[in-house]
């Protein structure tokens, strides 16, 4: 699929009731402008399939992307805003534990973090509850291309023992150099059951 340049099609934005489409389902979830969205146009090789904005909570909605009929892709809204209304904010938590509850065909949920943050305590409870969820999740800190060699090894060393991640994440990721674009799919691919590209 990473390759793949294929159809990518918008499936809509969702609250409730999303449609079961019976594919490997890969979430996108983290702190608001974290670079979720990014992270997805980054991951798809387009410059706009999924929103990118610099006001943070923009993406309110589940937005669901069909790879080619093999593979969908969920852009999640974000958390943590600090200037939202307070009816937004509240929407978020049932939608997002409705959204990880009931879909049957997740088979990944990528919690975005930035690596240039303190690790982020709303990060450590979405870690939490995804393992108590039983799903499988992967941390990928973003916007890396900030942060010179030494300083991304310190900041990721913080993030992995903070969140107790396995000894190969976070995975470092930019949206701005595309660093960790084979990484971040070759996890997918696997959860996925896709096969990777042929040499
Ligand atoms: P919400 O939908 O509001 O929750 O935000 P988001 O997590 O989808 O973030 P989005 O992708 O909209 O990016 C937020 C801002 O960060 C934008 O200004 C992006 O250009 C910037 N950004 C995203 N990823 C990177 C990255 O890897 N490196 C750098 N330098 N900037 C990035
Ligand atoms: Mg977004």
């Amino acid at each position: 699929m990473r390759n793949h340049l294929g159809q990518v099609r918008h499936l809509g934005s969702f609250e409730r009731e999303l449609p079961v489409l019976g594919r490997p389902e890969i979430a996108f979830v983290g702190r608001s402008n974290v670079g979720k969205s990014s992270a997805l146009n980054t991951l798809l090789r387009r410059k706009a399939v999924a929103r990118v904005s610099g006001t943070p909570g923009r993406t309110q909605l589940v937005n669901l992307f069909d790879l080619d009929e093999k593979l969908v892709f969920a852009d999640l809204p974000g958390y943590g805003w600090a200037k939202v209304p307070d009816a937004v904010r509240d929407a978020w938590k049932p939608m997002i534990e409705a959204y990880l509850g009931e879909r049957a065909d997740l088979k990944l949920v990528v919690v975005l973090v930035d690596a240039r943050r303190e690790p982020q305590e709303l990060d450590g409870a979405m870690f939490w509850a995804l393992t108590e969820a039983r799903i499988p999740s992967l941390c990928v800190a973003t916007k890396c291309d900030k942060l010179s060699k030494q300083e991304a090894s310190r900041q990721l060393g913080a993030i992995r023992r903070e969140f107790r991640l396995p000894p190969n994440q976070p995975l470092a990721f930019s949206s701005v150099d595309r660093r960790g674009f084979d990484a971040v799919w070759d996890v997918i691919e696997e959860v996925a059951g896709l096969s990777p590209p042929s040499p």
